[in-house]
């Protein structure tokens, strides 16, 4: 593991305030520098986090020569910009997810990151959990047998706010980007786990949604169908709170996770259901580390071979997920300006 990582982040949202706090926990890593649109931004999250270096402007950050990996944690239409101008100043790279709005851009960014030589990771932080390991070892080790189908759910209820990046078209809005992501790497990483591979893909996709007045996803599911028969379902939303939770069924019982998205953000105990034989075992997964700090440590633990080992997400692994998320949008019809570009 690399001894210090210097981190700079890029936007100072909502999520650059919690990676931030994770980072804080980290192991290996340390937060030396902010770049946000404006100044007064920059300075406002400079001085919550103690970051001496404010650049107004993502350029000044990427020029920044103490910065050595960053954080993009912009709304998604501005990733592939800012993750392969990161690569081409030679920036190590963690972005958000989705890595890009459609497979297109994703190819693009691994590309930069492939020829510039830098690490990149797109961010889905349960992947790195200790949580997503043992369900892994779990389904691998025949716990509930041959698994047949998967349900998964992450949808929830914003406020009405046509302008936010959770419901205006032009920032990406929509559940199946902002959170369909999730269950869709969820099921691909299952489905292959369950066949002795690290994910897979669906042969079959079929999907439906709402798309409600601002023209984004408020809600949408999704059915596939993977090699050897194993099914999926998965709900997404933006404007409908769900029951958020990962069933895996199989031939001898069903494992259930009732936090499989942000486990034990600060630390603490994780806990996996295991049905079987007409009761239930408690499967407990104990850290003391935060879910985002963990998240740090894996760019740091992975930095030499430039991408992170599964069940974290790998180039190919992001590429997967980012294909089968335009599958799920051509499916209910929505379009964003990056597929006309594309
Ligand atoms: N992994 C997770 O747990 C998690 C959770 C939530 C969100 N996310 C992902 O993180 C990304 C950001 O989400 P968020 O909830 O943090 O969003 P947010 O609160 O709206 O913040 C986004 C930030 O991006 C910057 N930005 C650059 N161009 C922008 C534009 N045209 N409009 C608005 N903001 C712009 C702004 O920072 P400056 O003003 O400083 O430039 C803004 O504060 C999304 O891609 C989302 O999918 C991940």
């Amino acid at each position: 593991m690399a001894e210090q990582l210097l981190w700079g982040i890029i936007g100072t949202g909502s999520i650059a305030h919690q990676f931030a706090r994770g980072l804080a926990d980290s192991q290996t890593g340390r937060l030396v520098a902010v770049g946000s649109r404006s100044q007064e931004t920059a300075d406002a999250f400079g001085e919550e986090f103690d970051v001496a270096r404010r650049h107004a402007g993502y350029d000044a950050l990427l020029q920044d020569t103490d910065v050595e990996a960053v954080y993009i944690a912009t709304p998604h239409p501005f990733h592939a910009e800012w993750a392969i101008a990161a690569a081409e100043a030679g920036k190590h790279i963690l972005c958000e997810k989705p890595l890009g709005i459609n497979h297109a851009q994703a190819a693009a960014i691994v590309e930069a990151a492939r020829v510039n030589d830098v690490f990149l990771m797109e961010a889905f932080m349960y992947r790195c959990h200790p949580q997503t390991a043992r369900l892994v070892e779990l389904v691998r080790d025949g716990a509930i047998g041959e698994v047949g189908s998967i349900q998964a759910a992450f949808s929830f209820r914003t406020g009405w706010e046509p302008r936010s990046r959770l419901l205006d078209r032009r920032l990406g809005g929509g559940g199946i980007l902002d959170v369909g992501c999730y269950c869709t790497s969820m099921a691909r990483l299952i489905a292959g786990v369950a066949r002795e591979r690290n994910f897979t893909e669906p042969v079959e996709l079929k999907g439906c949604g709402h798309l409600g007045e601002t023209g984004v996803d408020e809600w949408a599911v999704a059915c596939l169908r993977f090699p050897g028969g194993i099914l999926a379902e998965l709900a997404a939303g933006v404007r409908l709170a769900q029951q958020n939770s990962v069933r895996i069924y199989g031939s001898d019982g069903y494992l259930e996770v009732p936090s499989p998205w942000i486990p034990a953000r600060e630390g603490g105990t994780a806990t996996i259901l295991l049905h079987k034989g007409g009761g239930t075992e408690e499967i407990r997964v104990e850290t003391d580390r935060w879910l985002y700090g963990i998240e740090a440590d894996t760019v740091a633990a992975h930095l030499e071979q430039r991408q992170a080992a599964p069940p974290a997400m790998t180039w190919d692994d992001s590429l997967g997920n980012m294909k089968a998320l335009d599958r799920w949008r051509a499916e209910i019809g929505l379009e964003y300006d990056a597929d006309r570009t594309a």
